[in-house]
């Protein structure tokens, strides 16, 4: 093979963009019925949960909760004993396998950063937009210029256009989060799960990532776990208190906080 054809092979590339998502009813997910257990305790108990269309939604709720079982059930890093689990009307995520939820379009960014510290900011949105090919040989590749389009509007989106060439390790730790949101955005999720994505930052930071993430949702929905109240009442529509791996209470920040179960767990905590 001529050294030319080998560059068009990588340039394809292996990603591409998420196949279109059914969402005619509005909704992008729906959990109901699950239920996982360890060794006999139960982390979700018959959780019911339905995620609609362009939503940002925040749950919450004490340590223990369930609240890191239910996304690891969403991306099919953990099984359910019982239940059924739906991504838009007409995908089964419990016939999937992780990489392939991924690739129908769910995104989720953990609580630690995990970004390539030692490439640029550039290099990592592009290595997040080559998805399992080995570092090597997405950077000897060369970017389309829709691919490299794709990149600044990500890098614009997040507020990292001024450090595009800054090597990911020599960032803030809010800039880091942001990045990782960045290449979870390059993927193009219709849905994306957050977990604690302010933890660490400076107020400034919490601020700014309130702005991103009200801005993401509408195109995608947004699912958001975190522990910070204020930050949950800057950005949130409908939040969801987990408790006990089921729902506790849902709907305006107003309604849960004044809700007496609500205080009455996060009292006991
Ligand atoms: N792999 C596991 N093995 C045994 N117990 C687990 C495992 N993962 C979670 N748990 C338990 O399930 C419960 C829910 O945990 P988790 O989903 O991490 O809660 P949260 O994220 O809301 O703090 C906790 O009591 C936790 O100890
Ligand atoms: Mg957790």
């Amino acid at each position: 093979m001529s050294m030319t054809s080998i560059g068009r092979l990588l340039s394809r590339g292996h990603y591409s963009a998420p196949p279109p998502l059914d969402l005619s009813h509005n909704i992008v997910l729906y959990l109901e019925g699950i239920s996982v257990s360890f060794d006999g305790f139960k982390a979700l108990n018959n959780l019911n949960l339905y995620i609609e269309a362009g939503e940002l939604r925040c749950i919450i709720g004490p340590n223990g909760a369930g609240k890191t079982t239910m996304m690891d059930v969403i991306t099919g890093k953990t099984r359910p004993d019982t239940g059924s689990a739906w991504f838009g009307q007409t995908i089964d995520l419990l016939a999937l396998s992780e990489p392939e939820i991924a690739q129908a379009g769910i995104g989720r960014k953990f609580q630690k950063p995990t970004v390539f510290p030692n490439h640029t900011v550039f290099e990592n949105l592009e290595l997040a937009l080559a998805g399992e090919r080995s570092v090597w040989k997405v950077l000897f590749a060369k970017l389309s210029p829709s691919q490299i389009a794709r990149i600044d509007q990500v890098l614009e989106t997040v507020g990292l256009k001024d450090h595009r060439s800054t090597q990911a390790g020599s960032l803030s730790h809010g800039q880091k989060q942001w990045l990782e949101i960045g290449m979870m955005l390059v993927q193009e999720p219709k849905l994306m799960l957050v977990d604690e994505p302010v933890a660490g930052m400076t107020p400034q930071e919490t601020e700014k990532t309130a702005e991103l993430l009200v801005s993401l949702a509408g195109e995608r929905s947004v699912v958001v776990v975190e522990h910070d109240m204020d930050f949950v009442r800057s950005i949130a529509r409908t939040v969801t208190v987990l408790h006990e791996g089921s729902v506790l209470a849902e709907g305006s920040i107003d309604k849960v906080q004044n809700d007496p179960k609500v205080v009455e767990v996060y009292l006991g905590e």
